[in-house]
């Protein structure tokens, strides 16, 4: 098997895992990207009596494609359970999100539910955020002024990307490279007009990390 199957192989074992945590009756947050698809495919296997909610359109389309029912947040109001993968992890489970561009909604989704899980193959664990980079959604009014906002923060480097977010906004990568106190940083963010949100995810939302290796073990990090 290659690296990449190998990898592949990782995210199939964590998605399908944090599944398994799904119940019958339950209202679910789905997040997006190539982990938690299998997370979703494995509930459309299923086909257990819950209502999702979704937080991108790939994700919305992957869903009812495979007949799950997905509703707006605010028809669902509230969730028991959400999952969503993640770029980066460090060791107090802080996250760095929106590699996919879908860290906004993805904010909202997790923030609606008491219990937020993470997927996740072990090359996303890190000592510290930073080396991937940290996604931002932008307004397209100002984006030189907020680069200027982001160098006075100590971003080395800010790149904005092809594509937008679900919401028509700029989808900006800030590089802090070593970011040493995530709540500092995401507060800074927060506070830069223009910034619609940013991909820093505190460890204090995370109720646990389901880790596979590429050999095919599945942990799980919890605080
Ligand atoms: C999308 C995200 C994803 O959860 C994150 O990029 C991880 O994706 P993948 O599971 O494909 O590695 O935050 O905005």
């Amino acid at each position: 098997m290659s690296a990449s199957d190998d990898v592949t192989a990782a995210k199939e074992a964590t998605g399908r895992a944090a599944a398994d945590l799904v119940e019958d009756g339950m209202r679910v947050g789905l997040g997006t990207g190539s982990t938690v698809h299998f997370t979703i495919v494995a509930l459309g296997e299923r086909q257990p009596d819950i209502v999702c909610t979704a937080t991108s359109v790939r994700t919305h389309d992957l869903a009812t494609s495979l007949g799950l029912q997905v509703v707006a947040p605010d028809e669902i109001g509230a969730l028991d359970i959400a999952i969503d993968g993640a770029d980066e992890v460090d060791p107090q489970l802080n996250l760095t999100k929106g590699g996919g561009g879908a860290h906004t909604r993805e904010k909202v989704v997790a923030e609606m539910s008491p219990r937020f899980v993470v997927v996740v193959d072990e090359s996303k664990l890190v000592d510290h955020l930073g080396p991937f980079g940290t996604p931002l959604e932008v307004l397209e009014f100002a984006p030189g002024v907020v680069t200027s906002r982001l160098e006075a923060l100590g971003a080395r480097r800010v790149t904005t990307r092809d594509e937008r977010s679900d919401n028509g906004n700029l989808l900006m990568d800030a590089h802090f490279e070593r970011v040493a106190h995530p709540d500092r940083l995401a507060a800074s963010l927060a506070a830069v007009p223009g910034i619609v949100e940013h991909g820093i995810f505190l460890g204090s939302t995370v109720e646990r990390v389901i880790v596979a290796g590429a050999d095919g073990s599945v942990r799980e990090l919890r605080h």
